[in-house]
């Protein structure tokens, strides 16, 4: 690596990206007859059988794989084997928030994960959303959540991805679910309807919650806003309502960036195999955004939700009891296979 990881974050934060304060696309007027006019309409959709019932239990047992990859004896038949130190350390950038989402080791760029990203029909949905086939994909986690797990504390963090001061749609969050998830195995909360009340809310200077599982702000995720609890009121007194989003293997969900939510911990028995996908116009990123798109996917770093712009190199190493973890790697344990939809979707090959 001829540029360190510590430089090229210092480079990504100081890269000044003025905030947008519109649509990037004008969607208004707009009627499809599918599911856009429902996710235009609420800010969030759920699509169904986007891969079959098979490829879906493939993901799960590819994710099964990955965990016992590290030799640390975990064990998914035997559920005292379901803690940390039989696990990889899952966190994003450097904090520890409670779901269970994988950034580290390379797992944004195993082959599973590209493979996830580049199902011809999850590819299609973005294409149909955004009206380009000219797209770009983050490089982010995959979330593997284990029910019962007893050394977990978890409280909800309501947030959204977007920054206050980006106005208008200008991403979309994604996630591939491979396991039955039904309202008591945990997953994704939604507020439905709040994407369209961000301009609203964010009217009035707003202070963030600080909550004990948010990253210290010396990350300086610029795409990150933690609500208070008097917040769910504002937006549930203007006709919004928290959804639990109830899943079968193979569905995907859709939601715009503004759109506040958070992930609630499993209680049934079923584990929860989920990949994040997000993608946007390769249009909408600037020259320094695809450098910067380029030395994580030539590195196996993963990257923020969004696809065209914050790209914030998530490599911090993965930390166990205070040290960096034995098992810590700076490769896919599968290296995804390069082809030419890759390389354009990496944003490292023209359209
Ligand atoms: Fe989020």
């Amino acid at each position: 690596m001829s540029t360190t990881v510590t430089e090229i974050q210092e480079i990504a934060a100081q890269t000044n990206e003025s905030f947008t304060i519109r649509d990037l696309v004008d969607f208004s007027g707009r009627t499809y007859g599918d599911w856009r006019d429902e996710f235009h309409r609420n800010g969030c959709v759920v699509i169904k059988n986007v891969i079959s019932p098979d490829r879906a239990k493939y993901y799960c047992d590819k994710q099964i794989e990955w965990l016992k990859n590290f030799d640390l004896g975990f064990d998914e038949k035997d559920e005292s084997t379901w803690t940390a130190e039989h696990l990889p350390v899952s966190f994003k950038g450097g904090y520890k928030p409670r779901h269970r989402m994988y950034y580290a080791y390379a797992a944004t760029h195993e082959k599973i994960a590209w493979e996830a990203r580049t199902e011809p029909a999850v590819v299609k949905i973005f294409e149909d959303l955004w009206e380009t086939k000219e797209l770009l994909c983050s490089f982010d986690g995959m979330n593997i959540s284990l029910p019962r797990r007893k050394d977990l504390n978890w409280s909800p963090w309501p947030h959204c991805d977007q920054n206050p001061d980006r106005k208008g749609m200008q991403a979309v969050q994604g996630l591939l679910n491979f396991a039955p998830n039904g309202p008591k195995d945990g997953g994704l909360m939604l507020m439905k309807g709040s994407a369209k009340l961000f301009d609203e809310f964010f009217a009035q200077k707003r202070d963030q919650y600080d909550h004990e599982d948010a990253p210290p702000p010396e990350l300086k995720y610029m795409d990150l806003f933690l609500f208070h609890d008097r917040d769910l009121e504002w937006f549930k007194e203007r006709g919004c309502e928290m959804i639990k989003v109830n899943m079968e293997p193979g569905d995907f969900v859709l939601w715009d960036s503004r759109t506040m939510h958070y992930a609630c911990l499993p209680e049934g028995d079923q584990i929860r195999h989920v990949q994040y996908i997000c993608m946007t116009p390769r249009r909408f990123a600037t020259p320094r955004a695809l450098e910067l798109k380029k030395f994580c996917f030539e590195n196996f770093i993963g990257t923020t939700h969004w696809p065209h712009c914050n790209i914030r190199p998530a490599a911090e190493k993965p930390m166990r009891d205070g040290q960096v973890c034995p098992k810590d790697r700076a490769e896919p344990f599968e290296k995804p296979v390069i082809t030419e939809q890759v390389l354009k979707l990496a944003g490292v090959k023209e359209y």
